[in-house]
């Protein structure tokens, strides 16, 4: 796999329109905020339209589910676009709704079940990857149950945000993690807290194959081609071609004003959100 630049799953925030800026300033990769697949397999016609492309940005739907019967309810119904790259297991939610349903963190240490649901997505064809964190807490971190998912899981990749759940943000991401994912021979991508070339370069010398940036990314979407050695327009040019996307997709009050919002600023602006 050559080494990839992902725009991560961000609530409230990726929608086509940012996906589509991000894609067209060097992400090879996007994602959609994470989806409850109960509720498209409930047919929630708002639901549904998250999940619609409007254009070629490669996407993967970020979905949490944790019941087999509900995910293949919903893969029944389900015709995708071309730009549709494949489902990503949300495995790093750390709030207590979802973890109190066996969902997001609680989902790392439930290998067997992982598995199970990794082979319905790859029987109807389509790619699978897993997006988790360290462990729930650091007792699950300390025991490294991150390693027995990867190891055990047939997954496309796994992206790694390299904190557990009980972790905040003001919390450094911990890179020494990343080595010994490698070594377990998976495809690795790591998140959390990348933003300079030199992290990427030191990234790719341990042998990741690529990075998913999230708030990096709100503050300026142009940072794939950045870290990519290319040439970026100045965030006012940025900030218009956002507010032309998000009036041709339509996108929602709440996502424009929390992209337009982030856009330019420091990266404390948006630290603050415990989230994924
Ligand atoms: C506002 C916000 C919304 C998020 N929404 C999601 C989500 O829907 N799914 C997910 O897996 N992670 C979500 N995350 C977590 C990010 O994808 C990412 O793992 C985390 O922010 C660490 O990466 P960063 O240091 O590049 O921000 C969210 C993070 C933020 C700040």
């Amino acid at each position: 796999m050559k080494f990839s630049y992902m725009l991560a799953p961000l609530e409230d925030f990726s929608d086509n329109a940012l996906r589509t800026l991000c894609y067209r300033h060097g992400a090879d990769l996007t994602f959609t905020e994470m989806i409850r697949v109960e509720a498209l397999a409930k047919k929630v016609e708002s639901v549904w339209e998250r999940i619609e492309f409007k254009d070629d940005t490669p996407t993967a739907i970020q979905i949490s589910v944790n019941k087999e019967y509900v995910l293949k309810k919903f893969l029944s119904m389900f015709k995708p676009k071309d730009s549709f790259k494949g489902f990503n297991f949300n495995f790093g939610c750390p709030d207590p709704q979802i973890v109190k349903l066996g969902q997001g963190c609680a989902m790392i240490k439930r290998v067997a079940k992982a598995e199970k649901l990794i082979k319905i997505i790859k029987k109807n064809g389509y790619n699978a990857s897993i997006k988790l964190r360290l462990g729930m807490n650091l007792f699950e971190r300390e025991k490294k149950i991150y390693l027995n998912l990867i190891k055990n899981v047939n997954a496309d990749f796994f992206v790694v945000h390299s904190r557990y759940g009980t972790q905040k943000y003001n919390e450094p991401a911990d890179f020494s993690v990343y080595s010994e994912c490698v070594d377990t021979g998976k495809v690795i991508v790591a998140n959390g807290d990348i933003e300079t070339k030199e992290q990427v370069k030191n990234l790719k010398t341990i042998g990741l194959n690529g990075v998913m940036l999230a708030r990096s990314a709100i503050v300026n979407p142009a940072i794939f081609d950045y870290l990519k050695d290319k040439d970026i327009p100045d965030i006012s040019i940025i900030r218009k071609e956002y507010e032309e996307l998000a009036l041709k997709y339509n996108s929602p009050f709440r996502y424009r004003n929390n992209v337009i919002k982030h856009l330019g600023k420091p990266r404390k602006a948006s630290q603050n959100v415990e989230t994924g």
